[in-house]
């Protein structure tokens, strides 16, 4: 007999994990590689976050919490969402997981029917496809293009949608694209939604705090208050506070669904890290002030690596209004050859020949659905984008 399940026949596991792990590889074997491909912050966890989790711990904060959250925890999450959102929700709507990665997967796993329809507008974040394969739906891609600045229009998110459909997939600002939408094109969307009361909302807002220049950020139940009850608005600390390997994440929603999301997470997880809960607590409840710090850095980044990759021919940037990727086309480069003879016939060959070449590592188009282009994450030091930049402008004029 088998030992693998069919199920896994029809996941892959996420490319930008192998394209870090390749790089690292490279990295041990003594070349100079620069990473662009990882998707966390380059600062350290503040202090303050860090010192509320050794209080924890040295106060004996380490057993078993309540399956979904600890309730100083989901009294932080509904402040939080009252304070930056507008929305009211009680402790019994919220939820709390191992990152957001599982409140998502538990989200999926506990209103999937085989069959069942999943909207993720493509450019995507890797894993929303096979999380939703693993839960037994299945994913519906609607284009998000180059011209429309990667965001879905109304046209196609109606296109997309089917009397099988149960979710969209909404996130901005995006992985991969850093598109954030403004208020007036999120309504857009909201509108179609609003004609089809089968269809619910699971929003990521994951990269709310990394929002630059005047974009204002906005989330679909605050901008539509009459899909509030079937709108799961997803978040975490991941991202903002620098807390990937904390691993908390959170949503809140109507209480039937995170219920469900708890009876999932009963049985596979239970709770997540007492300590991060505390430190999430913190996070949540302590000063903010250092947000705002960072995002400047951010913009700065972000200016910096859009403005040298619209410096090469071939290269298209759109310049993005938050998280900290962009996600030039390479549409002009297609067909040409590098200088060590590899031939670019799409977007992973680009990748491929540029971290072989170069030591710059980026994760090809094809993996987050829309080709040919590549993300960059700018989550590193102003030293390190500059050099590969250059590098990356040397290989594509090189290229013939
Ligand atoms: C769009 C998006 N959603 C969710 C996540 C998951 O975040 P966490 O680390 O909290 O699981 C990520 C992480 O890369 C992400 O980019």
């Amino acid at each position: 007999m088998e030992l693998l399940s069919k199920t896994l026949d029809r996941v892959k596991p996420s490319p930008t994990i192998a394209v870090t792990t390749k790089a690292a590889e490279l990295k041990a074997a003594g070349r100079d590689i620069i990473g662009l491909g990882a998707g966390e912050p380059d600062f350290d966890t503040p202090q303050n976050i860090k010192d509320a989790a050794i209080a924890a711990i040295e106060a004996g904060k380490t057993k078993y919490t309540a399956v979904d959250g600890i309730p100083e925890l989901k009294q932080a999450i509904c402040a939080k969402f009252k304070r930056d959102n507008g929305l009211e929700y009680t402790p019994a709507q919220v939820s709390v997981g191992t990152g957001g990665k599982q409140i998502l997967y538990n989200a999926l796993m506990a209103t999937l029917n085989p069959g069942e329809e999943v909207v993720i507008p493509a450019p995507y974040w890797v894993s929303y496809p096979d999380m939703v394969l693993l839960a037994g739906g299945t994913p519906v891609i609607a284009p998000a293009t180059l011209e429309n600045d990667f965001k879905l229009t109304p046209e196609a998110l109606e296109a997309a949608i089917t009397p099988n459909t149960r979710w969209l997939i909404f996130n901005s600002p995006s992985n991969p694209t850093g598109a954030g939408y403004s208020r007036d094109e999120l309504k857009a969307l909201t509108d179609v939604l609003l004609r089809h009361p089968h269809v619910w909302v699971m929003s990521d807002d994951m990269y709310e705090h990394l929002a630059y220049d005047d974009f204002i950020f906005c989330t679909p139940a605050e901008v539509e208050p009459q899909l509030y009850d079937r709108t799961l608005t997803v978040n975490g600390v991941s991202k903002a506070y620098a807390m990937t390997g904390w691993r908390i994440g959170y949503a809140a929603g109507p209480e039937k669904l995170i219920g469900a999301m708890r009876k999932i997470q009963s049985q596979s997880t239970s709770n997540p890290c007492s300590v991060s809960q505390w430190a999430a607590v913190e996070a949540l409840n302590g000063t903010q002030d250092y947000i705002p710090e960072n995002n400047k850095m951010f913009a700065r980044r972000r200016d910096l690596v859009v403005s040298m990759l619209n410096e090469i021919d071939g290269v298209t940037c759109p310049n993005p209004e938050g998280a900290f990727y962009v996600y030039p086309s390479i549409a002009g480069l297609i067909g040409k050859t590098s200088a060590a003879g590899t031939r670019i016939v799409d977007d992973e060959a680009f990748a491929t020949a540029l971290l072989e070449e170069t030591g710059v590592a980026v994760v090809f188009g094809a993996a987050f659905g829309l080709s040919p282009n590549f993300r960059v994450s700018y989550a590193t030091s102003d030293d390190a984008l500059k050099e590969a930049c250059s590098r990356i402008q040397r290989f594509c004029a090189e290229l013939t």
